[in-house]
């Protein structure tokens, strides 16, 4: 459960905060490691001494530790953590975290924390029904974080209504199924590929596609926060790496992404192949910038290795290879036939034909064709939704 986990308790200010003294016991007393992060605010409701005393560590408030200059490294610490929780995140705190106001070491902790992040709003009913604090926990639960729901109950105002942070029994609950549910990965190696590939036509030109490299970072993020260890190799694209479970290997041309992958394959227990990899490349790369001449200029194209046929190829029975299939016409029949053809154990489609789906989109539609011929055909969803879909599936097929 959590022991020897590392979590960062945030606390902010709120009346609730006298609340975080029984959460910090309860994870004590389970044997995780805590470290308490209070903002200036948080001091007017409780002291460190006592978050100090029951964490059986120095609480930290500000960015500079002493006068001779050292500071608090908020970097190392949001890399040292499994789990990081703001318990109780007040409507202020919830608004600088969604918009990014770096004004205090809580703050700056959490955006530089690659765990996952669990929020305990508490304050007033009106605070919490206000469009921005929704908005805000929406703009939040976007970025992947989890909400630990208020209560509905007496408040600090007097007055009735949702807002009352959850109890520390209820948040301790929530971060213990959390790494329950984790484990179900722990020890698994997962390979993925991501993103685009640009093949060189000289050393200025390339040949490459729209794919923005946003599905194939969701799914390794969704399988490195379910505990897994994870080898993300991607082709040229903006994305950035949060996990620390996820180790990022990136490249350029399908050649590339083909030794990287196969170099890495015999030591997965599961890989998705997510990639949008170029099927053809220039058969030479002009060594010098190819010269405006006449009106037309022909490309001569030679296939590149299919990686994920490779792999099917190489596959042994337990190894679980998962195939995406980007289609505009007979979608199924297409990727029936990529299903089979590259051995693969399930195949996930996207079509065109559905609006926000495609290179680039926030959002993803799928359908999942097993092969023994199971078919799930799922909404139109944020990308890490459907990233936890695909992630499910493969869970289920570790458990078959
Ligand atoms: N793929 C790969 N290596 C390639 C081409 C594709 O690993 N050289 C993988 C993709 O990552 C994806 C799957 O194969 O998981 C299907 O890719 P897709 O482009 O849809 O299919 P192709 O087999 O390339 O066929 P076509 O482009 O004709 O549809």
């Amino acid at each position: 459960m959590l022991e020897g986990k590392k979590i960062i308790l945030g606390i902010s200010g709120s009346i609730a905060a006298y609340k975080a003294a029984a959460l910090t016991r309860l994870f004590v007393k389970a044997g995780a490691l805590v470290r308490v992060i209070m903002t200036p605010a948080a001091n007017d409701f409780i002291t460190p001494l006592t978050m100090a005393t029951l964490s059986k560590n120095p609480v930290l408030t500000k960015f500079v530790k002493n006068e001779a200059g050292q500071w608090n490294n908020h970097i190392e610490l949001g890399l040292w953590a499994d789990c990081m929780v703001i318990a109780p995140a007040g409507a202020n705190t919830i608004s600088k975290m969604a918009n990014g106001a770096c004004d205090n070491l809580l703050i700056a902790a959490y955006l530089s924390a690659r765990c996952p992040v669990f929020i305990a709003p508490s304050m007033d009913l009106d605070m919490y029904a206000h469009p921005s604090t929704q908005n805000n926990l929406q703009l939040l639960k976007g970025f992947g974080n989890s909400i630990i729901d208020p209560n509905s109950g007496e408040l600090a105002s007097g007055l009735n209504g949702i807002g009352r942070m959850a109890e520390p029994e209820e948040i301790f609950d929530a971060l213990a199924s959390f790494f329950d549910a984790n484990d179900r990965l722990h020890n698994k190696k997962v390979l993925v590929t991501a993103g685009p590939t640009y093949e060189h036509i000289d050393p200025v030109r390339f040949l490459g596609n729209h794919s923005s490299g946003k599905m194939g970072f969701a799914i390794a993020e969704v399988f490195a926060s379910q505990g897994a260890k994870v080898i993300l190799i991607t082709g040229p694209t903006h994305q950035q790496v949060q996990h620390s479970n996820i180790k990022r290997i990136d490249v350029t041309t399908a050649a590339e992404m083909y030794e990287a992958t196969t170099a890495q394959f015999a030591k997965s227990h599961i890989a998705i192949m997510s990639a949008a990899v170029a099927d053809y490349a220039p058969e030479k790369v002009s060594i010098g910038k190819i010269k405006k001449s006449g009106d037309v200029l022909q490309l001569k194209l030679k296939k590149t290795r299919d990686i994920l046929k490779e792999l099917g190829r190489v596959k042994t029975k337990k190894q679980i290879l998962v195939g995406f299939a980007l289609e505009t016409d007979n979608e199924e029949a297409n990727a029936v036939k990529k299903l089979k053809e590259k051995n693969l154990d399930f195949i996930v489609l996207n079509s065109l034909k559905n609006k926000g789906v495609g290179f680039g989109f926030d959002t993803n539609q799928i359908y999942i064709i097993h092969k023994n011929g199971a078919k799930l055909n799922y909404g139109l969803k944020p990308k890490h939704e459907v990233a936890k879909d695909i992630v499910e599936e493969v869970i289920k097929l570790l458990h078959a």
